[in-house]
């Protein structure tokens, strides 16, 4: 049972040793991961995706250990322990009302509802992440089985949910700060070498002891299914990514003047009124004979975007009414290169908007990934 509560906890301060050491790790080790991944995910531009999904599995995997941990760990690291210090909640906000809160030794009960809801949320932003990264990106375990729009659902969730999980830590860094006030103890460096005052004449039933070895197989057993199982999923080819023949002609005729555009970048009505006017191309004449272009537009109408479930081919899909012919004219493309300096798109290095593979490594696959990106210096013109 955890809430000892004591009316005056300043008579005596005999320090005992609460909080284990995996559990403080756990904490700190969190702390590190969560801030590192709302930086990332807020502040960050796209081509540091990868820190984010870096900081996202080490989440994944301190949340592993912290639910076995909770099952084998120490007394006060238990789910079990803390589940019961819940039962306090009531009696705990009304001394909170009266600014004398019951002192606990161990988790008070708001605190444990805090956990709770750290972990409840953190459970469902990395579920809806690896959906995001599956989905949108096609990357990670989950691509093979999630399909554009339930990646970009899933997104909402993930923004909506990283917006709480920083009211949370607001919350929680105000309620730590307002208990140790309160109480007189230093909440935080407990969270650090692990203990409590024990008030004086405290009887301190058994606790339990931590059952490492029990942990250890558990995570290795866990590890082990989990990771075959991630590792099964991920050789699934990426759903919407339908393998892609080259063709010679197309490679080599709309590839004299400009990079030669992956076919799913444009819905097939788009290549088809292209085709249509190769005469007046953008000011050039690209006309081609009869079975060249038939044999173009075979191509390109097997492969436009309809048939991709890429970000890239979902977005540019939506083309502008006004110029549908150019990727570079959707509101989708405006939106993603609107901080890149005009100039550098004359720039020597990049020539034009249009040239998408001066800074995307990966153009050739259509995928354009956020991780793929590298922007070349401005040069002169
Ligand atoms: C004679 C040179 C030439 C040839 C050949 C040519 N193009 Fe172009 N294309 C241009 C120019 C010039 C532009 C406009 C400037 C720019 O965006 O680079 C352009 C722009 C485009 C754009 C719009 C890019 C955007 O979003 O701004 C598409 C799509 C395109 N061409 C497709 C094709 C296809 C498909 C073929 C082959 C059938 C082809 N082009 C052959 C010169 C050419
Ligand atoms: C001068 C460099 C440059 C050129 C040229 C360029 N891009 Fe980009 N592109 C970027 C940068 C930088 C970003 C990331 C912007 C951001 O989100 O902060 C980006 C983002 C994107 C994204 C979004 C990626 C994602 O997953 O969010 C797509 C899709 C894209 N570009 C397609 C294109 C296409 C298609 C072309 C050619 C028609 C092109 N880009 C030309 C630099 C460039």
């Amino acid at each position: 049972m955890v809430n000892w509560s004591v009316s005056d906890a300043h008579s005596s301060l005999q320090m005992v040793r609460v909080w284990d050491l995996p559990t403080r790790l756990f904490h700190w080790l969190l702390v590190l991961s969560v801030f590192t991944a709302l930086l990332t995910g807020f502040l960050a531009p796209e081509w540091w995706l990868g820190l984010h999904l870096t900081a996202g599995y080490a989440i994944v995997l301190l949340l592993v250990f912290r639910f076995v941990w909770g099952i084998f760990g120490t007394e006060y690291a238990r789910l079990s322990n803390m589940a019961n210090a819940t039962r306090g909640i009531w009696n705990y906000v009304r001394g909170l009302a009266l600014l004398r809160p019951p002192h606990y030794f161990g988790h008070n009960p708001a605190g444990v509802f805090m956990i709770f809801g750290f972990l409840a949320v953190f459970v469902v932003l990395v579920v809806t992440g690896l959906m995001i990264e599956g989905g949108e990106e096609k990357q990670g375990p989950l691509a093979g089985v999630t399909t554009y729009a339930l990646g970009h659902r899933a997104k909402e969730v993930h923004e909506v949910l990283a917006l709480l999980v920083l009211l949370m830590i607001g919350i929680h860094i105000a309620g730590v700060s307002v208990e140790s006030w309160l109480q007189g103890v230093n909440l935080v460096r407990g969270m650090i070498d692990g203990l409590m005052p024990r008030p004086w004449g405290y009887h301190i039933p058994t606790p339990r002891r931590a059952r490492p070895l029990a942990a250890g197989s558990v995570i290795l057993v866990l590890a082990i299914a989990t990771g075959g199982a991630l590792y099964a999923l991920s050789t699934l080819p990426p759903l919407g990514i339908p393998p892609m023949a080259e063709n010679a002609t197309y490679r080599a005729e709309c590839g004299a003047c400009h990079w030669s555009f992956h076919p799913s970048l444009l819905p097939r009505s788009s290549w088809e009124q292209l085709l249509a006017k190769l005469d007046e191309h953008f000011g050039e004449d690209a006309s081609l004979p009869a079975d060249k272009k038939n044999e173009i537009a075979r191509y390109l109408a097997a492969y436009s975007g309809e048939s991709w479930d890429t970000e890239a081919a979902n977005r540019f899909r939506l083309v502008s009414a006004s110029d549908p012919m150019q990727i570079t004219k959707t509101s989708y493309w405006v939106a993603k290169h609107r901080q890149i300096d005009p100039k550098l798109f004359q720039s020597a290095a990049v020539k034009s908007s249009s040239n998408c593979t001066a800074c995307h490594k990966d153009a050739d696959t259509g995928r354009f990934d956020d991780q793929r990106i590298e922007v070349p210096k401005a040069s002169g013109p």
